[in-house]
């Protein structure tokens, strides 16, 4: 394969699409129910820090890659690796980036099914009138409805694929980018809301506050896994979006803002979830279904609420759209870098993630007890490993291409951030984030 001469018509485009991969279910979602299950301020105070040291750095490596090698994912580290002298086996990096996004897509779709449903029951007016203790069960009998949730399951596989398939993700990013400030608004609004509840208080108490002793290894963990799920950073999903990166743009200036963004909307998330927790006296570590059962009661507190959780929910779809889309094209890419038509990649990769996911779907019912490893059924192993541990290590070997293997002129020139830029950025990579990164894979695996 040739290097690509496609590029982003603006520097604007490269930053939505590339925020379109990093907002989604990873702030929304996951960020409250961890920060729940992990002590409250100490794991967030611990992610932030990981953003800040691995996540951010991290990401510039992977795009980095992408945009010095013009070419997808595998065949840009084997045409880099080459330039350097050295095996091109670097590829199978690229693949096993792959492995882990196909496992986050399949419980991604699964858990943004849970969105549509709750689209569909917002807009039918099932959430109006409803107490907390009603909420809380209607989502307990939802998830115990394998069938209704395969439906949902099937449904988003479907848009991501088909989006796909036809290749006008470029579309869908420019209506993302159109309506996604309405769900930062949302979020304010909510956050807003949050302040007038008992709750506030204890909220911000349990999310600023951090309790040292708190910090364990598993909260370290996950505290860094979700730095780079969040940032979509670690299975070179980012370094396929680098390839069309346009020149002259500062590559450290562009993910900064994505950064803070994405960090942003996780907070006012997490203010406006926490603060219902307190008020109703819920418990924080209540784990996935989180979410769905704080934001209907939040919403029917508010003037016209049922039609504004509807927006929410579509928004939220929006959202994790196109990040699914970012998971799926890697894939993809692979197969039609292999030779095979780009309808018939798609298909073939959308069935075995819809298939996978089911495994996911039934492990709310059937298949709850059925543990695969350390006790885990299939939804809580495909939601931990993947991103906790298969994340960072990619994260980790690229890192280790993009400061140590490939020749300083060639990625200075792909950061863009001048001489001085480029050396603080290999020095951070090199001494901070690189050894930081074996310490807590060693101590996580030991
Ligand atoms: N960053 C996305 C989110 O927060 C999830 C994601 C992970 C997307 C990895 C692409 C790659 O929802
Ligand atoms: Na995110």
């Amino acid at each position: 394969m040739s290097e690509t001469l496609e590029r982003w018509g603006s520097r604007r485009a490269f930053i939505l699409a590339v925020t379109g991969a990093a907002v989604g279910l990873g702030n929304i979602w996951r960020f409250p129910y961890m920060t729940g299950e992990n002590g409250g301020a100490a794991f967030l105070l611990l992610y932030v820090a990981f953003v800040m040291v691995l996540g951010l750095p991290i990401m510039m490596a992977e795009i980095l890659v992408g945009r010095a090698g013009r070419r997808g994912p595998m065949q840009s580290l084997a045409h880099l690796a080459r330039h350097a002298g050295v095996s091109p086996h670097w590829r199978w990096l690229g693949l096993f980036g792959a492995i882990t996004v196909f496992f986050i897509l399949s419980f991604y779709s699964v858990v943004s099914g849970w969105s549509i449903e709750y689209l569909i029951e917002s807009v039918n007016g099932n959430f109006s009138g409803r107490t907390p203790a009603e909420i809380g069960a209607s989502f307990e009998a939802f998830l115990a409805d394998p069938l209704r949730m395969t439906f949902n399951h099937t449904l988003f596989m479907l848009l991501t694929m088909s989006v796909v398939a036809a290749g006008i993700s470029g579309g869908l990013e420019r209506l993302n980018n159109l309506l996604m400030p309405l769900l930062y608004i949302l979020l304010v609004v909510l956050a807003g809301y949050a302040v007038t509840t008992d709750g506030f208080g204890t909220a911000m108490t349990w999310l600023f506050a951090p309790d040292l002793d708190a910090i364990t290894l598993s909260v370290v963990l996950n505290a860094m896994g979700h730095a780079f799920f969040t940032l979509a950073v670690g299975a070179c999903a980012l370094m396929a979006y680098g390839a069309y990166m346009p020149d002259h743009q500062s590559l450290p200036r562009a993910v900064m803002a994505v950064a803070v963004l994405d960090i942003t909307v996780a907070l006012l998330a997490g203010i406006a979830i926490f603060s219902v927790v307190f008020s109703q006296g819920m418990d924080p570590g209540e784990g996935p279904g989180l979410m769905f059962v704080t934001l209907p009661i939040a919403f029917s507190d508010l003037p016209g609420g049922s039609l504004w959780l509807g927006v929410f929910f579509l928004l939220l779809l929006l959202a994790t759209w196109t990040s699914s889309i970012n998971l799926a094209e890697p894939m993809v890419a692979i197969f039609t870098d292999a030779g095979l038509k780009r309808g018939k990649a798609t298909a073939l990769i959308g069935t075995l993630v819809w298939m996978v996911g089911l495994l996911s779907v039934f492990s709310f019912s059937t298949l709850s007890e059925v543990t695969w490893v350390a006790g885990m059924n299939f939804f809580e192993l495909v939601t931990t490993v993947p991103p906790e541990i298969f994340l960072p290590i990619g994260g980790l070997l690229i890192a280790i291409f993009a400061a140590w293997v490939m020749p300083a002129s060639e990625a200075m020139r792909a950061l863009d951030a001048g001489p001085g830029g480029f050396r603080l950025w290999r020095g951070v990579v090199r001494y901070v984030s690189i050894p930081l990164l074996v310490i807590v894979l060693l101590s996580a695996l030991w």
